[in-house]
């Protein structure tokens, strides 16, 4: 009988090789790019209480609808996140992180994100994001540095074909979003029922969401329909000003979108999305914007924030179609130990030559010295130790310098790990 073998759960995925690597780098790139804005890693749980993604990011949004991983562990109602920041926003308040001296906080993060989506390409169910959060301040600079942030972490990834589509959706007051929202539905009663059935339940609960509709009809029909960033107050009319006028000014390109009013509810003023042509249909590569009513949303002060994510799976993606390989370090050094005092001595010798910073490998099947020669070559070592039977009664060791034209040399076991220094170094 054989036993069933366990596979990953659909729209999760495992990583490792060059995959593995370009993930890590993904990671290291945002402590570089966000530390040299003088962002500050935070790290926050995978799950929270159901309540805070619901009121962050919106009943009436896709991802509360119908994609939270929602459990009932006892008398909790918790979720896998779906984003980062709602956690981030969280933590913020329940630390009192705007009482700690700067009234601006400026946090980062990384992990794994959960939604319930249809998995395609660029699409998971369990997903990864770098992301960052400026809290406490509502200065359009802001909108600007942080939009120009995420264009410098991918260029350096060396992502180039980026493009930047820059919207703003104006704030939550009479004279501005509401004023919008109501001139959206006057101009769309009249021809409701041209709009796909996802369109029509969209148009008391959330109309905003109606302008990115993906349906081709409904596209043509969004495109007659008022423009929210014309339709600004004077106030978010100036801030979008600033932001654009400073994008250009740091020579940076955008496109302007009036259809861009994203996903979560929680936006206000500027909101952005980077996409990328190599991503197909899932072409956002990352997104963000401003949020100024979130934190209040949740029970804070009220206080100013912007913020991003960006999709790891999709900048791997775009690094394949590039043929952008991660840095990965090879073995430097290969300790060879023939019979069973041989193999015992390599185990002491190659943590000496760790300790100098080496990347140290031996041989765990006890294999010929042919075949761990040819390990080793495979592996790229650049010096192999040899530890056999003459070596071990001098109390020596063999190293072999593997460049062509590499001599090779007996040195006293004590010596071994600085010649090796020397070669790899
Ligand atoms: P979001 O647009 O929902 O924003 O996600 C940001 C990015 O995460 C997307 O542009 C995409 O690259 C990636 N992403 C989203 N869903 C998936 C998925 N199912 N599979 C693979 N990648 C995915 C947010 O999450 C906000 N929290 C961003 C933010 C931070 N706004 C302000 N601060």
């Amino acid at each position: 009988m054989t036993t069933k073998m366990i596979r990953a759960i659909e729209g999760t995925r495992d990583y490792f090789a060059e995959d593995g690597a370009r993930l890590s780098l993904a990671y290291t790139q945002a402590e570089a790019v966000f530390g040299r804005y003088a962002y500050k890693r935070m790290h926050t749980p995978v799950f929270e209480a159901t309540a805070l993604f619901a009121r962050g990011i919106g009943e009436a949004t896709d991802i509360v609808e119908k994609e939270m991983y929602t459990f009932k562990p006892g008398s909790d109602t918790i979720t896998l996140r779906p984003e980062g920041t709602a956690g981030i926003v969280r933590a913020y308040l329940q630390h009192n992180l705007h009482k700690q001296g700067d009234s601006l906080t400026k946090l980062w993060y990384a992990g794994p994100m959960f939604r319930r989506e249809r998995p395609q390409k660029g699409r998971q169910r369990q997903f990864h994001q770098v992301g960052i959060e400026a809290i406490g301040s509502a200065d359009p600079l802001l909108d600007a540095e942080v939009v120009a942030m995420g264009i410098d972490y991918y260029a350096s990834l060396g992502i180039t074909g980026i493009r930047t589509r820059l919207n703003s959706i104006g704030c939550d007051t009479a004279s501005c979003r509401q004023a919008y929202r109501e001139k959206l539905r006057e101009t769309i009663r009249p021809q409701l029922d041209s709009f796909c059935k996802s369109c029509q339940n969209r148009f008391e609960r959330n109309v905003l969401r109606i302008l990115d509709c993906k349906n081709p009809h409904c596209k043509a029909l969004v495109k007659e329909l008022p423009r929210s960033h014309e339709q600004l107050c004077e106030p978010c009319e100036n801030d979008f000003a600033t932001v654009k006028n400073t994008l250009t000014t740091l020579g940076l390109n955008y496109e302007l979108d009036a259809t861009l009013v994203r996903g979560l509810d929680y936006y206000s003023k500027t909101v952005f999305e980077y996409t990328h042509s190599a991503l197909g249909a899932q072409d956002a590569i990352g997104g963000g914007g401003r949020y100024d009513g979130l934190i209040a949303e949740l029970g804070g002060p009220a206080t100013p924030a912007v913020g991003f994510a960006l999709g790891v799976e999709r900048v791997m993606i775009a690094l394949d179609a590039l043929d952008i390989a991660a840095p990965t370090t090879g073995i430097e050094a290969f300790v060879i130990g023939l019979g069973e005092a041989g193999h015992a001595k390599a185990a002491e010798l190659i943590a000496q030559i760790r300790a100098l910073g080496i990347v140290a490998e031996m041989d765990f099947g006890g294999r010929s010295l042919k075949s761990q020669m040819r390990t080793a070559n495979k592996r790229g070592a650049r010096a192999v130790l040899i530890l056999g039977e003459d070596e071990l009664a001098n109390g020596q060791v063999t190293v072999k310098e593997m460049r062509k034209d590499g001599g090779q040399k007996a040195f006293p076991l004590p010596e071994a790990p600085a010649a090796v220094a020397q070669i790899v170094g």
